[in-house]
């Protein structure tokens, strides 16, 4: 596996690439990668031929006290991971390399409507960043297909959205989320957590659940429901950002018509911000 920083690098072993007619899949991922990282670089081994993983901690997707400064940077780590799984290339620009005239009047992709609430009510601007990163990505590769996890629920849906209204020719590929096994959903945000704290993270999921089985038994006092969650988070050392139930086919409020559902919540563990979701059908 080539490890790679420059456009040209990347466009020069993608047209290489193309010219052999192999299919091409694109990770992004801003680096420090665990087994849900993994996960999609096997699931674009076994659907592509050339696999091309990013790794660019993005600063136009951090909100001025978030942890830009502070996210983990594993280079070595990620390059043996990578190569581990079977990825073909690596493409880890620098903030110039992505960004040559700056951020400060940078073209900005906007997705409107999926982007706010939930994760965009609490982090302003962070998917206008998410889309234009993922956006120049998309036209830096030209892949075949993309994939990115469903841990982060709401990014998918924008991305989605931003590729079906740019007209941008590629799959997006949705990928479960994976878990540890105590089933807190793997983040490289994890390592932040102290030991006491890792051990009461599974909290969120298991309170998710526990929210999952009353809706699925015809509890539809939401607002009871997602207060008891509150209170029960609460009681463990969590403090609730959000909590909210939407149709997982278009993250819209739930309907009538809603078949699939998907109850998406983050919470604060000390200054550690941890998401999850889980999907299920009525
Ligand atoms: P990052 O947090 O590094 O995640 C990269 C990809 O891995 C995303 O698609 C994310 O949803 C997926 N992922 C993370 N944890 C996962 C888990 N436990 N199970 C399954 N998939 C998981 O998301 C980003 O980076 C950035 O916003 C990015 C899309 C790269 C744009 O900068």
């Amino acid at each position: 596996m080539n490890s790679i920083h420059t456009l040209l690098e990347l466009r020069t072993a993608v047209t290489e690439a193309r010219q052999a007619g192999q299919r091409i899949a694109l990770v992004p991922t801003m680096g420090n990668l665990h087994a849900g990282h993994i996960a999609l670089i096997k699931q674009a081994v076994a659907q592509a031929d050339f696999v091309v993983a990013s790794i660019f901690v993005n600063p136009l997707q951090f909100g001025p006290n978030e942890d830009l400064d502070s996210y983990p940077r594993t280079l070595a780590a990620d390059q043996a991971q990578l190569l581990e799984a079977g990825c073909s290339l690596l493409f880890a620009p620098n903030a110039q390399e992505m960004y040559p005239n700056g951020m400060a009047e940078h073209t900005t992709v906007s997705v409107p409507g999926v982007s706010a609430g939930l994760c965009g009510g609490s982090r302003p601007g962070h998917f206008d960043g998410v889309a234009t990163v993922v956006c120049k990505l998309l036209n830096m590769v030209q892949p075949d297909m993309a994939l990115f996890g469903e841990k982060d629920f709401q990014q998918l849906a924008v991305i989605r959205k931003m590729v079906a209204d740019l007209s941008i020719p590629v799959d997006i590929i949705g990928v479960p989320i994976v878990r540890d096994h105590d089933g807190l959903a793997l983040s490289s945000r994890n390592g932040y957590l102290n030991a006491q704290q890792r051990a009461s993270a599974p909290v969120l999921q298991q309170c998710m659940q526990a929210v999952k089985a009353q809706i699925k038994n015809g509890r539809d006092d939401y607002a009871a429901l997602f207060a008891e969650f509150a209170q029960n988070l609460q009681d463990a050392g969590l403090r609730l950002d959000y909590v909210e139930l939407r149709d997982a086919q278009n993250l819209q409020p739930v309907t009538a018509h809603s078949r699939q559902l998907v109850l998406l919540s983050a919470a604060y563990l000390g200054d550690t911000r941890l998401i999850d979701n889980i999907i299920f059908d009525l």
